[in-house]
């Protein structure tokens, strides 16, 4: 098995930041970038203030915080990631924008260095056929937020070495986070039964059977979900709930899939949720305010 060291994260959004966290928090050497510095600042403040409340709540110890703080230092371009022995992608879904990156890391990276995407729901096939390494590349889906979820999905392309996979393996467990095995078929395990039951809530929306709220409220003590569906899919983005949409309507070619013209429309508006303040609730406001 190969010995990682040092870890890299491409995009600092809210999954590569939970990433970064976490591996700091396990030990490990973290080079964080993205294709906007600002982010890099911005994920830095947040894993201080993620931290900072781990400490509060006696689940780390200051010293555990300081010295992961310690760890993580932005990469502004490529060449800073060269010293990486695993490289995890994590930007946007979108399978050109993921194709780029690795394909702008093949001059960069050492040649035995592992190379993984963060995906929800892209082909690892496909993705590690933009690579000049199949057998080192492999899915790593580590669900949101990352430092407080359990599971971590391991999936492998056609042409993931068993060696890839048990460092792989050896590296998950390291951050103390446990494993679910799964296929590369579109949207894997998680995301194949989550998003569209989302997609079907906004369907519901949509169609007038419920309000926001009512659609939320029925979830949570209807089915004892810990959050409402449209809630949850604030928290993961509208962009992200409609790139996992396509990939599974496209992958799968099963009209059941549909994406529903009211989340795309969200999408549309920059209504992303969480993340840009507004979704189908308003963070604007304390509490948030439904927004239809
Ligand atoms: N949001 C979730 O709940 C969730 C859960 C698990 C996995 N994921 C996956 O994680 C990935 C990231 O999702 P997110 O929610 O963190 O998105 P996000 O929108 O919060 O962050 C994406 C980041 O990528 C950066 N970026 C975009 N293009 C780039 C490029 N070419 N090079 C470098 N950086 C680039 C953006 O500046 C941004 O900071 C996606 O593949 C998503 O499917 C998301």
């Amino acid at each position: 098995m190969s010995k990682i060291s040092t870890v890299g994260v491409i995009g600092a959004g809210q999954m590569g930041n939970g990433i970064a966290h976490v591996c700091a928090l396990g030990g490990y050497d973290v080079l964080l970038s993205d294709a906007d510095p600002a982010r890099i600042d911005t994920a830095l403040q947040t894993i201080t203030k993620n931290l900072t409340r781990q400490v509060q709540r006696n689940t780390i110890k200051q010293g555990d915080m300081d010295a992961a703080l310690k760890r993580i230092k932005g990469a502004t371009k490529y060449a800073d990631l060269a010293p990486c022995d695993l490289v995890i992608e994590s930007i946007v879904e979108q399978d050109e924008a993921k194709r780029k990156v690795f394909a702008d890391l093949k001059p960069v990276l050492r040649p035995d260095a592992i190379l993984a995407s963060n995906t929800s729901s892209i082909s690892i096939t496909r993705l590690a056929a933009a690579t000049d390494r199949s057998d080192k590349f492999i899915g790593l889906h580590f669900m949101n937020p990352a430092p407080v979820m359990e599971v971590v999905e391991i999936i492998r392309g056609l042409g993931t070495s068993q060696e890839t996979y048990d460092t792989s393996v050896a590296f998950i467990q390291s951050l103390g986070k446990n494993i679910a095995n799964a296929e590369d078929f579109p949207a894997f395990i998680v995301n194949r039964v989550l998003v569209p039951m989302i997609n079907e809530a906004v369907y519901t929306l949509y169609e007038g059977v419920g309000s926001v709220e009512a659609i939320d409220k029925a979830m949570r003590m209807g089915a004892h979900h810990p959050m409402g569906p449209l809630e949850l899919a604030d928290f993961i983005g509208l962009d992200t709930c409609l790139s996992i949409m396509q990939v599974l309507y496209e992958g799968l070619a099963d009209s059941k899939y549909r994406p529903c013209p009211l989340l795309v429309k969200y999408v549309e508006a920059g209504w992303l949720g969480r993340k840009t303040q507004r979704g189908f609730y308003d963070y604007r406001t304390d509490p948030p305010t439904p927004t239809r």
